[in-house]
């Protein structure tokens, strides 16, 4: 079995799109694949509660309960070990993780940040592409490295800026190609390593 662990930090909607494709093209049966844990270091992210309704084990790991990064790193991969995870996926993750722990799950981390990278790293991405004038704006999924959105890139979508838009605007027009590309991107690695088996 291809376990996927997922990381959230909020409203899990990269989440719901990833279960949702999982469901809807039969990863399970198609690439022995499973999401085999939702993990959280909020314990009030929303996603969590959706991914419970779905059967999808759960957990918390909170950060404020760890006197530095390098134990609650430790806390988060002994947690998320428990899961053997082949594929660890970051979905609205807000922790910068230290270099040991993006080590240990090289090759097999990914992340989505919400703008066209290497452009606009960190945070605020929607509202420094409006300061900027882009004229478009985007999202990328790319492999974690100890760089900060810096990995591989795998896949990203362009969207237009609008005229009138705001961070918010923007930040739902970006939200939706995100759903789309990362279960494609994550769909594209399983059939990558279901043929090299
Ligand atoms: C997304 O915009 C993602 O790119 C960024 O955080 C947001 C998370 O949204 N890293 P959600 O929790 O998946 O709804």
């Amino acid at each position: 079995m291809f376990s996927i662990v997922i990381l959230i930090s909020g409203s899990g909607s990269n989440m719901q799109a990833i279960v949702q494709a999982a469901q809807a093209r039969q990863w399970q049966a198609r690439y022995g694949a499973k999401i085999t844990a939702v993990i959280s270091n909020k314990a009030n992210a929303k996603g969590l509660i959706w991914a419970h309704e779905q059967g999808i084990p759960t957990e918390v790991v909170d950060h404020t309960a760890y006197a530095s990064r390098a134990l609650f790193d430790a806390a988060l991969q002994a947690a998320m070990d428990a899961y053997k995870p082949q594929l660890v996926v970051l979905a609205g993750f807000m922790r910068i993780l230290g270099a040991d722990f993006v080590q240990h799950y090289a090759g097999r981390m990914l992340n989505i940040h919400p703008s066209l990278l290497p452009a606009f790293t960190g945070l605020h991405t929607h509202q420094r592409a409006l300061d900027a004038g882009c004229r478009f704006a985007g999202a990328t999924v790319h492999r974690v490295t100890p760089l900060l959105d810096a990995g591989e890139i795998l896949a990203q979508a362009v969207v237009p800026v609008l005229n009138n838009d705001n961070e918010s605007t923007l930040a739902a027009r970006v939200l939706t190609q995100e759903h789309i590309i990362y279960p494609a991107a994550i769909e594209k690695i399983l059939l990558c390593t279901h043929n090299n088996s």
